[in-house]
């Protein structure tokens, strides 16, 4: 019987860190580890680290900062804190975190987090570090969450199908941080969803670095598509939304965007990141499509689904861009008409193509991050202000901000507030849009169920 030991965990970056989060609670769940929201009674800390700019590294070292005074308080108390970095920085530094950061016992790369009870223990004769890539996939190691577990964490949930990136876009450090693609078989992909759903999960967010372009076997051996592990997951009993995150315009197949017309349960959402709207500037970021593909494919999902939002990652002040650049880029986020975007300026990354050209000065990225930024709100406030007075499907995940207010997400991903009670939370109720906020919409319980789309929102999105 081991006594029980507190766990903190913190989760940096892209939502596969939130996965990967739950999945190492899991598997140490057993070894007698009890999650704790705090790091100050932890016996055990993990960061689970980002990589993708300058600035979420820097956190990481700053945070291992606060730690070590946590760490130095129990030593004094005479209790041990174990601390481990998990994630991309650990993936990417290695053996140079434990060098500037001394307090560090444990650095486990993403691919080897089944190995994470094994290093905890080796940590306690000296550092632990694991940064492979094993032949093996971690997925068959980590301990499925408890029905507990899964209750606690709420009515959505992320399940990674696939991990990695082949495509080395210039500017980008996922493919040497999280390796070469891999795929999920579908059947255990299947039953890890309806384990999910029997606990009460009605929406599922495939994750993948380029999730479209997943391509997992099939129970007879023979590789699938992300149309079909859709087509799969719709019968599942209880699961009533599907997402997915993120694409690859390149992997936008038919069959996909087929699923979107033909699978009332994938949601009519679709984070396709552009990255620019300059062909030049996309050549430059080997992202292997033009502007006209992005626009095209934007085209064929709004025919096959009248009701499609868009959401994308932009990037300025990429090496070479020019003032017509940037303006090719904000014309894209116009003639889309996007219900969000994320957009950052460049970060040179360590030992990617794109840190060794000639680079945009900081306070011109600055200024056009700002006028892209303009854009973008422009289009999320008229994406949103298109609702009003329409009635939408809310899946309530949580308790509001306002007494007796829920929060959940329309099939857009819009958060919606109304007055509704407790008991609906995990259900999905018609709202009737009666307020737009700056980036959430409010309203009230609809009597009557909700109607089809309506023509009217037929444009939506378009500007
Ligand atoms: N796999 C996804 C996203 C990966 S990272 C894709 O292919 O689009 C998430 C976002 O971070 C990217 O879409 C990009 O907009 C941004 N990003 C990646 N590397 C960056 C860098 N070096 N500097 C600034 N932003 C970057
Ligand atoms: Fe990075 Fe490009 Fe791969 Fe996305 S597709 S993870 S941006 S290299
Ligand atoms: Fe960051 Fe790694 Fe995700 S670099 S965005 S945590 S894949």
């Amino acid at each position: 019987m081991t006594t029980p030991r507190k766990l903190y965990i913190k989760s940096y970056g892209c939502q596969m860190n939130v996965y990967d989060s739950h999945r190492m609670a899991d598997t140490l769940a057993p070894e007698g580890f009890v999650e704790t929201a705090t790091p100050d009674d932890a016996d055990l800390i993990v960061l689970n680290t980002c990589h993708i700019r300058e600035l979420a590294t820097e956190k990481v070292y700053s945070e291992l900062g606060r730690m070590r005074v946590i760490k130095d308080r129990a030593a004094r108390d005479g209790r041990n804190v174990t601390i481990a970095v998990a994630g991309c920085v650990a993936q990417a530094e290695g053996k140079e975190i434990t060098r500037r950061a001394k307090h560090v016992d444990v650095v486990v790369g993403p691919q080897s987090y089944h190995r994470l009870p094994a290093l905890i223990e080796q940590a306690v004769h000296g550092k632990a570090i694991d940064t492979e890539f094993p032949v093996d996939d971690k997925f068959n190691h980590l301990e499925p969450p408890s029905r507990a577990a899964t209750r606690k964490r709420g009515a959505t949930a992320f399940v990674t199908v696939q991990e990695g990136c082949d495509k080395f876009c210039t500017f980008c450090v996922v493919p040497y941080t999280r390796g070469a693609e891999v795929s999920r078989p579908i059947e255990r992909i299947v039953a890890e969803v309806e384990r999910l759903a029997d606990a009460g999960v009605r929406e599922v967010t495939l994750l993948g670095q380029n999730v479209n372009a997943y391509h997992g076997d099939d129970a007879a051996g023979r590789p699938g598509s992300l149309a079909r592990l859709f087509h799969r997951l719709a019968e599942v009993p209880g699961i009533a939304r599907l997402r997915y995150v993120t694409s690859h315009p390149l992997d936008m197949a038919d069959d996909l965007i087929a699923a979107h017309r033909d699978l009332p349960a994938l949601m009519p959402y679709l984070h396709l990141p552009a990255q620019s709207g300059s062909d030049r500037i996309l050549a430059a970021m080997n992202r292997r499509h033009s502007r006209a593909d992005y626009l095209k494919i934007i085209e064929r999902l709004r025919q096959a689904r009248a009701d499609m939002a868009f959401a994308s990652d932009f990037i300025v002040g990429f090496p070479g861009e020019t003032e017509d650049d940037l303006r090719d880029t904000i014309s894209l986020v116009s003639e889309v008409g996007f219900a969000s975007a994320y957009s950052f300026r460049y970060s040179a990354r360590p030992g990617t193509p794109a840190a060794d050209m000639e680079q945009v000065p900081d306070e011109v990225k600055h200024e056009r991050l700002l006028r892209l930024q303009a854009e973008i709100e422009r289009q999320q406030a008229v994406f949103l202000g298109k609702w009003l007075g329409h009635t939408v499907d809310v899946l309530f995940e949580r308790p509001g901000q306002r007494p007796g207010q829920l929060v959940g997400r329309s099939p857009q991903l819009q958060p919606v507030h109304a007055i509704a009670p407790s008991s609906m939370i995990g259900e999905i109720h018609p709202v009737r849009i009666d307020e737009i906020g700056s980036n959430s919409l409010f309203g009230s319980l609809a009597r009557a169920p909700s109607q089809p789309v309506e023509p009217a929102l037929a444009t939506l999105g378009a500007a």
